[in-house]
């Protein structure tokens, strides 16, 4: 089986070997506000804040090598007149050696030929909207060389759709020109009615001899990126667009002599700022090597220091390089989806908060980054209206609620699901008191505490109810393709009825919290009692499984019920009854069973069974995503690991793991093959094609998925089953029976705690006795953690 590259744990990076993957794998190099996307042939783009507004160089994505191009090229030019790129893309010469490493917030390029090494270094310092370009090149011949390096970037208009659909004015409303007191190029962009109107730039620490800032004057006519004219000239033409009409590039040429065995060292800059004040502040702070060293420094003790939060050592070592490296590190990236772009994200789409996405992202940032879970928390509830709604999205450049295509009728559950995580993690529970204010566009501003907006939520959902006393998906609930079925608006939800009953379960916790909170814990109750009679009923329990999504008739038979042809059996309602805990009769172990026989492959759970075919069944739509596609009956990540978490609940360890391991993209694009998987082994895909799709077990849409942050809290909470609670931290593995042993390091409430769990009989489930500092304790939940002290937690299962 072809590989393209491999995991190197110990440096926490992901090595590529080969020049084409089956599409192009990236990384994402990220400070709050600057991104960088880059592929393992250099190609890629950088953004300030967000890639629809803020889009500072061009990449075109479509999705699959040749096409990813450009990106941040650096052409080395030898006296001979021959020339090269590190990134073998885009001149494609043959290099003796090549790899690119793909590390936690930086991507390296190695490349040697003819007896010279160059590493190029890229990466975002903390703080700066810049993208650093670190390069080395050794000379290990015996006699000097002469050089010439160019390095190249090709702009952007900002407003990424202005680019592809408006450049044909857009170009006269620009200006890029060299600034020869700072040797840097600038890049004006003054579209009367966009902001942000940033300020860009480009330099490096060695002084240019030349430069180029028109795309037709550094190709030539009739070039390419992959020959440039001026390169192989071996002088860039001096070119400037100061009042626009053309293509705005960057291209600097720095001459260079290396003695043998020597080596050379310099470093190139782009990036923005709001003014040219900002810029020069920027340009003279990266003209420095010092600088370059103590961001990257800064970078790297900022990644160790997130992903220090939670270590561990398994028998199952898939396992443990996702959840030591590269999950936490997706759960960061994927966290700012909409603003984002990848290499099959366009990233033009109206930028903006999704709240019910977001809620779900910030779940697992509960632990890996406290500050910034909280600022979406806080964020989103101080969108919800006085009604207990939640506006599908919100514009932060406005902050606006904006439009959506679609009522989501869930958005108001997943607060409650983020809060009590958010608040477990923490202890703080004097979060739930904190005052936030309700969305009211004109009028009386009101404001209520956070367990008030969380109560409303919840409320709001249940005053929305259909005949059977289930609430009413209005447009859609989590699944996005659900309006197709819409016929009157009536129709209802039991996955909506059991995330609702769910929610109810939490919030009764988080009430236990706070003072007067009696009337919450009521209501909470009388739901769950009420929801969950109406959940066993025969208008839900179809005789093996529950269905699905429930019509207001009776004309036609309900989504994911056996009477129908297509539809017949959804993961979600199997998953969420028993997460929901609203079985009775040993419902749950049936309905999760069937799941595992109708929508059991080995790819994962199918979404539902048999997918839409919209021909010739009269009663369906002719359904959006092909047959195995995404909804259509694909492998949808995101709910294939709420069958994860549904399998620890029912304590079946064996299981639970062999589905976790299912959807890990290094244990996918091994066991299926990278040709088949396609997507980069080290970031979550969002779904897997499926049959009746013919290319089932390819991966779709990687690192942007609520599987991500699903993924990481059922690994390192359900699994592993260190889990934060109101009352402290429960040790509750759900593990394989032949795990004999692992060790966990945990940062909890300002404590660190070193945990061996010890499996002597081989069981799946259940904790015999915790030690903490050699003291048995009673039960298996830990109370007191001493901060900045250490603990050492011994767990015996059996
Ligand atoms: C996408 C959406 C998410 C939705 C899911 C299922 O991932 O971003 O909100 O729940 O699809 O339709």
């Amino acid at each position: 089986m072809f590989e393209y590259g491999f995991f190197d744990d110990d440096c926490r990076e992901y090595e590529i070997t080969e020049h084409f993957p089956p599409v192009a794998w990236m990384n994402f190099l990220f400070n709050d506000k600057f991104t960088a996307i880059v592929s393992q042939s250099g190609g890629g783009a950088c953004f300030y804040d967000s890639a629809a507004t803020g889009r500072l160089t061009t990449y075109r994505q479509e999705h699959a090598v040749p096409t990813d191009r450009p990106g941040f090229y650096l052409y080395i030019r030898e006296p001979d007149g021959s020339f090269w790129t590190p990134t073998y893309e885009p001149v494609r010469a043959e290099l003796d050696d090549w790899k690119c490493r793909h590390g936690i917030g930086y991507t390296t390029f190695e490349a040697r030929r003819n007896g010279l090494e160059v590493t190029m270094t890229l990466f975002v310092p903390r703080d700066d909207g810049v993208l650093l370009w670190d390069v080395r090149i050794r000379n290990t011949r015996r006699e000097a060389i002469d050089l010439s390096t160019f390095s190249f970037v090709e702009f952007n208009f900002l407003q990424a759709r202005r680019h592809l659909q408006e450049w044909h004015w857009c170009r006269f409303y620009t200006s890029f020109r060299y600034d020869t007191d700072r040797h840097a190029i600038k890049y004006d962009y003054r579209v009367f009615e966009d902001q942000p109107k940033l300020k860009t730039f480009m330099t490096s620490t060695d002084i240019p001899v030349s430069f180029d800032c028109n795309r037709s004057a550094f190709i030539g006519r009739g070039g390419s990126l992959d020959q440039p004219e001026a390169v192989a000239r071996g002088r860039l033409t001096g070119s400037e667009l100061p009042v626009g009409g053309g293509h705005g590039v960057g291209a600097l040429q720095c001459d260079h002599t290396i003695a043998p065995g020597s080596e050379k060292r310099f470093a190139v800059s782009v990036g923005c700022d709001k003014s040219w004040q900002g810029v020069d502040a920027l340009i003279e702070k990266y003209q420095n090597l010092a600088n370059i060293d103590t961001a990257l420094d800064d970078v790297q003790a900022y990644w160790r220091d997130r992903l220090d939060v939670f270590q561990c050592e398994l028998p199952d070592k898939d396992m443990q390089t996702m959840l030591n490296i590269w999950n936490p590190y997706n759960c960061m990236i994927n966290v700012n989806r909409k603003k984002s772009m990848s290499a099959a994200v366009t990233g033009m789409e109206k930028a903006g908060v999704q709240t019910r996405d977001a809620m779900q992202d910030s779940m697992s940032l509960t632990s890996i980054n406290i500050a910034t879970a909280k600022r979406f928390i806080d964020y989103i509830l101080s969108f919800e209206y006085p009604s207990g709604e939640y506006p599908s999205r919100i514009d932060p450049t406005l902050d606006e609620p904006a439009e959506s295509y679609a009522i989501r009728s869930d958005n108001g559950v997943w607060p409650v699901y983020t809060v009590h995580g958010y608040t477990a993690e923490t202890g703080d529970v004097g979060y739930l008191r904190k005052t936030i204010r309700y969305y009211v566009e004109n009028g009386q501003p009101t404001s209520g505490t956070v367990l008030e907006h969380l109560w409303r939520g919840l409320k709001h959902i249940h005053s929305k109810r259909g005949r059977t006393g289930l609430p009413l998906i209005i447009d859609v609930d989590w699944n996005d393709n659900l309006y197709m079925f819409n016929e009157d608006h009536k129709e209802e939800s039991v996955m909506l009825g059991q995330q609702l009953v769910y929610a109810c379960r939490l919030l009764i916790e988080l009430a236990d919290c706070v003072d007067g909170a009696e009337e919450v814990t009521a209501w909470c109750q009388s739901v769950i009692t009420e929801l969950t009679d109406i959940l066993n009923s025969d208008a839900v329990w179809d005789g093996a499984w529950y269905r699905r999504y429930l019509y207001s008739h009776d004309g036609k038979p309900h989504l994911g019920s056996s009477a129908r042809r297509e539809g017949q059996i959804y993961l979600n309602t199997q998953a969420w009854a028993v997460i929901s805990d609203t079985c009775s009769d040993g419902r749950d172990v049936r309905c999760m069973d069937a799941a595992a026989e109708r929508l059991g492959t080995p790819f994962g759970l199918k979404l539902l069974h048999p997918a839409f075919t919209g021909i010739p069944e009269p009663e369906d739509p002719l359904y959006n995503n092909g047959p195995g596609i995404r909804e259509n009956g694909g492998v949808f990540h995101h709910a294939h690991a709420w069958g994860v978490l549904a399998e620890t609940r029912l304590r079946h360890g064996d299981r639970a793991h062999e589905y976790y391991r299912q959807i890990l993209p290094n244990v996918a694009s091994h066991q299926r093959g990278a040709d088949l998987y396609v997507n980069e082994p080290y970031a979550f895909s969002s779904t897997t094609l499926i049959d009746p799709c013919p290319r089932a077990g390819e991966g779709d849409l990687a690192w942007f998925s609520g599987t991500v942050t699903w993924m990481y809290i059922i690994g390192t909470q359900y699994l592993l089953g260190i889990r934060p609670t109101l009352d402290g931290l429960i040790l509750d593995p759900c593990i394989p029976s032949d795990w004999r042993e692992y060790r966990v390091t945990r940062r909890f409430r300002g404590a660190t705690l070193h945990t061996h769990v010890r499996n002597p009989k081989g069981v799946q489930t259940g904790v015999k006795e915790v030690r903490v500092d050699g003291r048995v304790i009673d039960g298996n939940t830990v109370r007191d953690f001493p901060a900045g002290g250490e603990m050492q937690i011994d767990v015996v299962m059996g």
